[in-house]
């Protein structure tokens, strides 16, 4: 649900900002280093507790200060929350409402979808990106998703540690328990594809003209075989080598254009469209069984797209109605603004927000 107002304080060199947003578009504009990223930065920490620049959340609190904050009021379906992280050197502390939460329930309140120009690495790069875009999908779509993950993740991390240690005689509880909850993490997944496809086919159709597009799921095992005769069978190796070879954490999906592997024939801009509508699909799965849920940050995106995709991004986003913040060095750069309704423009100069 929409932020209705915004408090950033200390990251990067946004000293101190305060802005109420638009609930729906919001269009950050700035000269490059003036902190448009750094805005968008806040708003990510303030839905999944981590940065989408660093590996260290911490190197995003202003140099010299302490801490950073950014709080926030959100609307929800029965009233609003007052969300709110701080980030030390060491910890990180969130409240909802002024009571202590954990980062789950952060981004519960507050789901966050990131666009930017590195995205296109979910079709190219390694399978951990494409299982953790799956895995946001299905944390927000069902509830129970996270306990089973939990356990399905400590199994496989203890059967690591015996592996390695060669304790076998311990294997068969480690082995029971991945089971149990690497073949539900598995159902939900291979349920989530199932759900977007359709989805991602509309959004494909709209940006790529197309309708020859697929995902196909990868277990991260031999499907044909069960994963228990799959783990007896890769025991000697798993022993070998100290880790796990086969199972839900090697899951993967690979998108297809005409039954060919899109990463391998796409045009660089194809590509970047294909991982848009991926983006936006999600989204919108989403906001069909919450309306309304998700915020959408996209960085430094439009200037890579040509104006008539511009203007179908821009459309498509107003009709979503979902909460927006779009990142761009000038204004023209959205491209043809007449056709949106109530958006709002920020100016970023360094560090300072002001509402145009
Ligand atoms: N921890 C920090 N403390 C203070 N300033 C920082 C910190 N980290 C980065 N900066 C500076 O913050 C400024 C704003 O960076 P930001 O990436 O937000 O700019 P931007 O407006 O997105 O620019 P661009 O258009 O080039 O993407 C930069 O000058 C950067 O060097
Ligand atoms: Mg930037």
């Amino acid at each position: 649900m929409p932020l209705l107002s915004l408090d950033v304080l200390s990251v990067r060199n946004i000293q101190s900002a305060s802005i109420v947003p638009s609930p729906t578009i919001n269009l950050i504009v700035g000269a490059n280093a003036s902190g448009k990223s750094a805005l968008l930065e806040a708003i990510f920490i303030l839905g999944r507790a981590r940065s989408f620049r660093t590996h260290q959340v911490k190197q995003a609190i202003s140099f010299e200060q302490p801490q950073l904050i950014v709080a926030a009021q959100n609307r929800q379906a029965n009233g609003s929350v007052h969300l709110g992280i701080k980030i030390d050197g060491k910890q990180a502390e969130i409240r909802i409402d002024q009571e202590n939460c954990q980062k789950a329930d952060l981004a519960y309140a507050l789901p966050v979808q990131l666009i930017h120009p590195k995205s296109y690495r979910l079709l190219d790069a390694g399978a951990q990106i494409r299982r953790e875009f799956l895995d946001w999908g299905i944390f927000n779509h069902n509830l129970n998703f996270l306990p089973n993950w939990r356990k399905f993740s400590k199994a496989l991390q203890q059967r690591n540690v015996l592996l390695k240690t060669k304790q076998v005689n311990q294997l068969a509880a480690w082995d029971k328990e991945l089971l149990q909850y690497g073949l539900i993490v598995n159902q939900y997944r291979q349920d989530y594809i199932t759900a977007l496809q359709p989805v991602f086919l509309e959004m494909a159709n709209q940006f790529l003209d197309t309708s020859e597009i697929e995902l196909r799921f990868n277990c991260g095992w031999d499907d044909k075989q069960a994963l228990a005769d799959i783990l007896k069978s890769d025991l000697d190796r798993d022993l070998r080598y100290g880790f796990t070879h086969n199972g839900p954490h090697r899951a993967d999906f690979l998108t297809y254009h005409d039954k060919r592997l899109a990463k391998d024939y796409l045009s660089r801009g194809q590509q970047k469209l294909l991982m848009l509508a991926l983006m936006l699909s999600q989204v919108n799965l989403l906001n069909r069984e919450a309306q309304n849920n998700c915020c959408i940050l996209i960085d430094d995106l439009t200037a890579e797209l040509d104006t008539v995709n511009r203007s179908k991004l821009l459309k498509y986003l107003d009709t979503l109605g979902c909460q927006v913040f779009m990142t761009s060095t000038s204004l023209e750069e959205f491209g043809d603004l007449s056709a949106i309704e109530n958006y709002k423009v920020f100016h970023v100069k360094q560090g300072c927000i002001e509402a145009l």
